[in-house]
């Protein structure tokens, strides 16, 4: 076993196991991928401030989120295909997760199915849900997971349409891969990946293969689901949703104060300040840059949790003391799996706790429940004077 020491450790290995095709689908932005790269470097923009002479010997990061009590308030987003990444991927994750007392977010777009995840797990984990036109797929599938008894929806807001790729279009992203020249070239280099994929029957979407009417070819899935996202989503159908499932709902993919005034009004039980990790609208700002502006206009009504950019327990910190009240990391355990399955998102986890309670602990703080914003240095201008 590698000494790994940081995500970008398991980043390398993910790399040269897992199949181009899907490193680059997880390791892109849309466009330009302008709001990708700052999603991280904005993180490098804050300073955490060094406290000394405070007894740090009894430490916690517990918490909770949406009321279910978490070792750290660190869950697993939605991530489309993390079945190819890894065979069996949202089994492994959603297992690693309930290991380490965190929650797991199984995507629509996943390999294994609702039922599947429900049958091979222990914990109750949360259903991402992406509103397609389809209204009685939508009863079906909201149906689905209260029979799997997941603890939450999370309904994306940010993706009615795709976001454009350019690696997924070059490289003909598709579940399972087109067996064409180029990506048996590329997959004859990845047996390993490869040989666990044969054991595998679990190679198409899940929760849409043989759910949805019409469907012959489960690798065009792709371009069928864009094509039916529900354009018309709007505030009243979000709420005909919540209705709809009657439990606990997260709004994910919020990066407008106003729209976090919109989600709380309506109920949420949390909101996701989210840019979908830099692949819907190029060119808007990083989710850590938002949070500040969204907290001081809903902080008090809602619980306000961040995802895009995370990729260490410092920034972790970072996130809390500005005033969230969770987070959520995709790439971050994504690359865990890809590296080496179900260890490698132990690990992932492993490595962000430690990151997060040693430098939580160097700031002088005991419980991640008492960080505030007075262990945060926030250049003045963070936020940014932009006009209009
Ligand atoms: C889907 O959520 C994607 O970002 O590809």
């Amino acid at each position: 076993m590698p000494v790994i020491t940081c995500i970008d450790d398991l980043k390398r290995i993910y790399r040269r196991r897992v199949p181009k095709m899907f490193y680059d689908y997880c390791e892109s932005g849309s466009w330009t991928e302008q709001t990708f790269r700052e999603n991280t470097s904005d993180f490098d923009l804050l300073r955490l401030r060094q406290r000394v002479a405070v007894d740090i010997s009894e430490r916690s990061t517990a918490g909770q989120m949406i009321g279910q009590d978490v070792s750290m308030p660190v869950a697993l987003a939605p991530v489309g295909l993390t079945g190819m990444q890894h065979a069996d991927g949202e089994i492994k994750a959603a297992r690693a997760a309930a290991e380490f007392g965190v929650p797991y977010t199984l995507s629509t777009m996943s390999i294994c199915s609702i039922e599947d995840v429900a049958e091979n797990t222990e914990a109750p984990f949360w259903f991402q849900v992406y509103t397609l036109t389809d209204d009685d797929y939508m009863r079906r599938l909201i149906d689905r997971a209260k029979a799997a008894k997941c603890s939450a929806i999370v309904i994306t807001l940010d993706l009615q349409l795709l976001g454009q790729r350019h690696k997924d279009l070059k490289n003909g992203l598709s579940a399972p891969p087109k067996l064409t020249p180029k990506t048996l070239a590329n997959l004859a280099t990845k047996w390993a990946w490869g040989l666990e994929m044969l054991q595998t029957q679990r190679r198409s979407f899940g929760n849409l293969v043989g759910h949805v009417e019409g469907l012959e070819d489960p690798a065009s899935l792709g371009a069928w689901t864009s094509q039916n996202f529900d354009l018309t989503l709007d505030w009243k159908r979000i709420e005909t949703l919540m209705n709809m499932w009657g439990g606990k709902v997260i709004l994910k993919g919020i990066l407008d104060a106003e729209d976090a005034k919109m989600a709380a009004k309506l109920g949420a039980d949390a909101i996701v300040v989210s840019n979908h990790g830099g692949r819907q609208l190029d060119g808007a700002l990083s989710s850590i840059r938002m949070l500040g502006p969204i907290m001081d206009a809903v902080g008090d009504q809602v619980e306000v949790y961040l995802d895009s950019g995370i990729r260490s327990g410092q920034d972790v910190l970072k996130a809390m003391a500005m005033g969230a009240k969770g987070t959520m990391i995709g790439r971050a355990y994504v690359y865990g799996l890809g590296a080496m399955g179900q260890k490698g998102v132990t690990k992932a986890l492993e490595t962000i706790h430690k990151e997060l309670d040693m430098s939580m602990a160097l700031c002088g703080k005991r419980r991640l429940a008492d960080v505030d914003r007075d262990i945060l240095l926030v250049p003045e201008d963070f936020e940014g004077r932009w006009q209009g």
